[in-house]
């Protein structure tokens, strides 16, 4: 049977079969030190006319727990006390040299490089370490919402578009020729459909899809949301929940890191952009301290940006107001009579979690009345026919609605902003590049005449190239 490195400290004197990946080699001779690694940890093994072995090559020992000598004890590994005897080692597998060295932070790296061998590159701790993390944080928040009555429900991927502000990626219908398909910006309107379902409490930890551009903190492609959505809530309910969340979330699985403030200010809007220019102000106290996580609401902001944004919704080009947050977002009730004089000052009931100058997620409560959505619709410049595209919502808003809102914080960036990485693909195990081009796989690739021809798609431009 098979025992895992951190277990062996509980077994001296005993023989063990140890499986894993020679982390280093040292050879002295006749007698060869290696250390072996697997997923709980490093140990080292020594032995006499062991087979021919290269580094990350992975290895079955078998051998006996020894304790060392106190003087050959080494105290910066756990297992540091031991060592195994070894007895027989097989080579399962043997590994060429590395494209790059795993033993160090990676940074220095080049990015195209290491996303070429994402599967090399996890090797390297710290890469291990986050997607661990990553894992903690997903299964605490199931356990934390499910404890609270919430239901976890998947929603379709492919579907129509959702509009939060990016380009939409479209997926050929087969049996629709002529027809795409939309992956999901974010499951806004199905959580919102939930909610007219009588769901009442819904989360999901949800891919979106947005064609936009990358920076440090911006997946390309995909990214991950907590999604959650509540019926008969108010803006401070949301606001609690999810400061709750987020501090047992720290304490249980981030430790060594403290909260600045708490409870976590809110800052109003006008008051952010007055005071620091910016509408995610870094609030930390000391911004050379890496355990410091300074979270934060900015509220209060308006419902449109004041600014017309040509393409805000694809195709529109007449965009009269563009809404800060999007076109769901309920407008303060006592600033509707400004919608028909003064759109740019109806404040909108929506809240940006904030995080050492990250935006992590943002939200907010909904326009439940089929009168308030179609002015929206039409101040933000709808056509009759980008109307139609939205009518499922207006005709659910006539079946018994319940007030509601929610909220979706971004599982990547809040990863990045409390591991203190320096861009959003270090806590994402296969991310895009810069040129969208998938890690490993090397996706997306040319889709042959074939498939083209069941599609009725024909490419006008290709490029002159034979690859693909
Ligand atoms: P919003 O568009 O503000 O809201 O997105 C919410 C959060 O998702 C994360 N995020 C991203 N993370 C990585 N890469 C990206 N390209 C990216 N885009 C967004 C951020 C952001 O704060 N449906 C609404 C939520 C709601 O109203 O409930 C929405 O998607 O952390």
């Amino acid at each position: 049977m098979r025992t895992l490195v951190k277990e062996t400290l509980t077994k001296i004197g005993q023989n063990v079969n140890l499986n894993g990946w020679v982390d280093s080699i040292r050879d002295h001779g006749k007698i060869t030190f290696l250390d072996l690694r697997d997923r709980s940890g490093k140990i080292q093994c020594v032995g006499k006319d062991l087979p021919k072995v290269t580094a990350e090559s992975v290895v079955e020992i078998v051998g006996t727990v020894a304790k060392r000598p106190e003087k050959l004890i080494n105290p910066r590994l756990p297992t540091g006390t031991v060592e195994i005897q070894i007895e027989k080692m097989t080579v399962m597998s043997s590994s060429k040299e590395l494209p790059f060295p795993i033993d160090t932070d990676g940074y220095n790296i080049d990015e195209d490089v290491r996303l070429k061998y994402r599967y090399l590159d996890i090797r390297r701790p710290r890469m291990a370490q986050n997607l661990r993390l990553r894992s903690k944080v997903t299964t605490f928040i199931r356990n934390y919402l499910t404890d609270r009555d919430f239901a976890e429900i998947e929603t379709p991927m492919l579907t129509k578009t959702t509009p939060e502000g990016a380009r939409d990626f479209l997926v050929p219908a087969r049996l629709h020729p002529g027809k795409f398909y939309a992956l999901p910006q974010s499951p806004q309107q199905y959580k919102q459909l939930l909610m007219v379902a009588g769901l009442e409490r819904y989360f999901q930890i949800v891919r979106c899809f947005r064609d936009e551009s990358q920076r440090a903190d911006r997946a390309y492609g995909e990214f991950t949301q907590l999604d959650l959505e509540i019926s008969f809530v108010t803006q401070n309910d949301i606001l609690e929940l999810i400061e709750d969340l987020f501090t047992k979330i720290v304490k249980e699985i981030f430790p060594e890191k403290h909260i600045s403030q708490s409870p976590w200010p809110r800052i109003p809007h006008k008051e952010a952009i007055q005071k620091y220019g910016v509408d995610k102000p870094d609030l930390r106290k000391d911004k050379n301290d890496p355990n410091e996580l300074a979270f934060g609401w900015t509220i209060d902001f308006p419902l449109f940006t004041g600014q017309t944004k040509e393409d805000f919704f694809y195709g529109s080009g007449k965009a009269k107001f563009a809404p800060s947050h999007h076109m769901f977002t309920a407008p303060h009730p006592d600033d509707i009579p400004l919608l028909d004089t003064d759109p740019t000052k109806v404040r909108g009931l929506q809240y940006d979690l904030i995080l050492n100058g990250f935006e992590v997620g943002g939200g907010s409560i909904r326009i439940h009345q089929k009168n308030v959505q179609e002015k929206i619709f039409d101040l933000i410049g709808f056509t009759a026919e980008q109307k139609t595209q939205f009518e499922h919502m207006l005709t659910a808003f006539t079946y018994g609605v319940p007030p509601h809102g929610g909220i979706a914080p971004g599982i990547d960036r809040f990863m990045m902003a409390v591991r203190g990485e320096p861009t959003i693909r270090e806590v994402m195990a296969f991310p895009a590049n810069a040129h969208g081009s998938t890690a490993v796989v090397d996706a997306p690739s040319f889709a042959n005449e074939k498939q083209l021809a069941e599609l009725g798609i024909s490419i006008r431009h290709r490029p002159k190239t034979k690859t693909g």
